[in-house]
């Protein structure tokens, strides 16, 4: 059993949504999940070890949530050393956009600086894209747990 944190970036509800439903699936994996929809960097810097799980849409243009952006903040100001850290990352954006998934994006880049290892390939989805972002993301994660 592993210990995973999910920090949310949501403005109308579809990344709150999507997180919910992961977490639902690893805990029927008999993993334990932490949900943060105000994240903090206090809810990264924690024990046990934990595998932290981003998930955030893109809003204006190419901007974070405004949920999201008290962390972005810390992270780029206190600039903490995240090395040990292993992650996964997970953005919601519409390829109408010319600033498709910035957001994730953006986090993605800052976590790498600060020494974190992301342990998947980032997950972009396109919620234009017929398939929900649940099913998606399901098999994504799915592929993940079956190889780690
Ligand atoms: C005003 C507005 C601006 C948006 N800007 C972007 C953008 O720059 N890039 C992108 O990929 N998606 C953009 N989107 C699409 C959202 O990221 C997408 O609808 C997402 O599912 C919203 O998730 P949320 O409900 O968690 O906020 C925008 C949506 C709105 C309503």
């Amino acid at each position: 059993m592993s210990h995973f944190t999910l920090l949310v970036g949501s403005t109308l509800g579809s990344a709150e949504d999507l997180a919910d439903e992961l977490a639902e699936i690893l805990n029927n994996r008999g993993h334990h999940t932490v949900i943060h929809t105000s994240p903090q960097l206090d809810h990264i810097l924690i024990k046990p070890e934990h595998y932290l799980l981003l998930i955030s849409s893109t809003h204006g243009a190419g901007d974070l949530p405004d949920n999201i952006h008290p962390l972005y903040l810390q992270l780029t100001q206190q600039r903490p050393n995240l090395a040990g850290l292993q992650y996964l990352a997970v953005g919601l954006g519409d390829s109408a956009y010319d600033t498709f998934c910035h957001a994730i994006q953006t986090l993605d880049d800052q976590f790498i600086q600060l020494g974190a290892t992301r342990v998947a390939e980032l997950l972009t989805i396109d919620v234009s894209l017929q398939d929900p972002p649940e099913v998606i993301a399901e098999k994504w994660l799915d592929h993940w747990l079956s190889q780690r």
